[in-house]
């Protein structure tokens, strides 16, 4: 093990500093070729990648780690390279994204949110070693999210609440699955579906150290499961069906995204907006406190939805950002040809540097917040009200 320890501490030293001198680059590629007990990664084997403005073009999964960690995004297209050519699906409705109106049914739930489940849950989401989306870790911290979600689902929902809830595993050839939460909607000639969705997946630059990824994405994943707790606790039997997705593999150029998407797609499923909670946690000491809304590849009337919503139910303000190409799983949605949308803790700029290392830790800093993050909870349980709507309980 000692070769291993030394090996890690020049990749460790290599990924702290720019990687451009030919020397660093040689340090990565002494990694080819070694293996990794708990990891299914061939660093060699060969995956198709789309840059902004580019053809898509192979590359190894080690060259796809080296983009990543130039901070170059992209699309791992290789089993998702039909995505987008056979144009939009053929929606039934252009939806109008109306002025939120539903505050009755959605204040009330808001005052119920709670720091405590995210608190505890995210502890423990951020314990695993690693959440790659290639590693044993990985498959076990899915493992327990699937059991939590589970667990709430249990103790919170109603009788009749959970007839209408579908728990599933959209199973990936890498191990580590998407978890699909679907609360089916009450209307008979509306099809529409409102996704909500996070990723569950962490990485360290270097994949194989570890990557506690609370912030990233973490907080997220927690955010939106809360907000999942306070709707199905509130008895939300939704008019329209309304799920919560946590995607896998979102760290290897959103191959969970674009699988699920590519399957919606063929399937012709109605999804009317899909809103992508990725980073909810870090506020800058000297920045004032804001919701980060993406305005670049997003849906300009969703995002103006968007808007409206956090005029409406948060207590603190947005600001417009951008975060530049395939930068979380909203894109894989867009690129299918549905609206989509993100929202980010803060402007791009002022986001947590400590993402895709080991210091990406709750402990790390008070800018840290968990009230930060119940505003995206708010965020996520106004969105699945307004756009879902809300039918008699029966
Ligand atoms: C809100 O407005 C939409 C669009 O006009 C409408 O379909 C919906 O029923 C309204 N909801 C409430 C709670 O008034
Ligand atoms: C939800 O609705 C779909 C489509 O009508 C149906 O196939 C499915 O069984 C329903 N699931 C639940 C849990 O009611």
């Amino acid at each position: 093990m000692k070769s291993l320890s030394i090996l890690l501490s020049l990749i460790s030293f290599v990924v702290a500093t720019p990687l451009s001198s030919s020397s660093q680059e040689q340090l990565f590629f002494n990694a080819d070729g070694a293996t990794y007990p708990g990891f299914n990664l061939d660093l060699t084997a060969l995956r198709l990648v789309e840059m902004e403005g580019q053809a898509p073009v192979w590359v190894t999964e080690l060259e796809k780690i080296k983009l990543k960690a130039e901070g170059i995004n992209f699309f791992d297209i290789t089993e998702a390279q039909d995505l987008s050519s056979s144009a939009r699906v053929s929606l039934k409705t252009n939806y109008v994204f109306h002025a939120p109106n539903a505050t009755e049914r959605v204040k009330p739930i808001l005052k119920t949110l709670s720091m405590e489940g995210p608190k505890e849950n995210l502890k423990k989401f951020s314990s695993f070693r690693t959440r790659y989306y290639r590693s044993d870790t990985g498959k076990e911290s899915q493992a327990w999210l699937l059991s939590k979600i589970s667990q709430i689902t249990a103790e919170h929902a109603s009788k009749s609440l959970r007839r209408l809830i579908a728990l599933t595993e959209f199973t990936h050839p890498w191990g580590q699955n998407t978890i699909i939460v679907r609360i089916n909607g009450s209307s008979t000639d509306d099809d529409g579906v409102i996704i909500i969705g996070a990723h569950q997946d962490s990485t360290n630059m270097w994949p194989f150290l570890p990557a506690p990824g609370a912030d990233d994405d973490g907080s997220g994943s927690v955010s939106i499961l809360e907000a999942y707790r306070g709707l199905i606790a509130a008895d939300f039997h939704p008019v329209r069906t309304v799920e919560f997705h946590w995607y896998s593999a979102e760290e290897g150029g959103l191959l969970g995204s674009q699988a699920v998407a590519k399957d919606y797609r063929s399937r012709s499923v109605n999804v009317i907006a899909m809103s992508q909670f990725d980073m909810t946690a870090w506020v800058k000491r000297g920045t004032r406190e804001e919701v980060g809304i993406i305005t670049d590849f997003t849906d300009p009337s969703l995002t103006k939805f968007n808007m409206d919503i956090v005029d409406t139910y948060l207590d603190i303000p947005y600001v417009l950002t951008k975060c530049g190409y395939a930068c979380s799983d909203h894109a894989s949605w867009r690129k299918a040809g549905y609206p989509s949308v993100f929202t980010i803790e803060s402007t791009f700029e002022n986001s947590n540097k400590h993402i895709h290392s080991a210091n990406d830790r709750i402990d790390i800093s008070d800018e840290f917040s968990f009230p930060h993050m119940l505003e995206f909870s708010k965020l996520a349980v106004a969105f699945a009200v307004e756009l879902g709507g809300w039918s008699k309980t029966d």
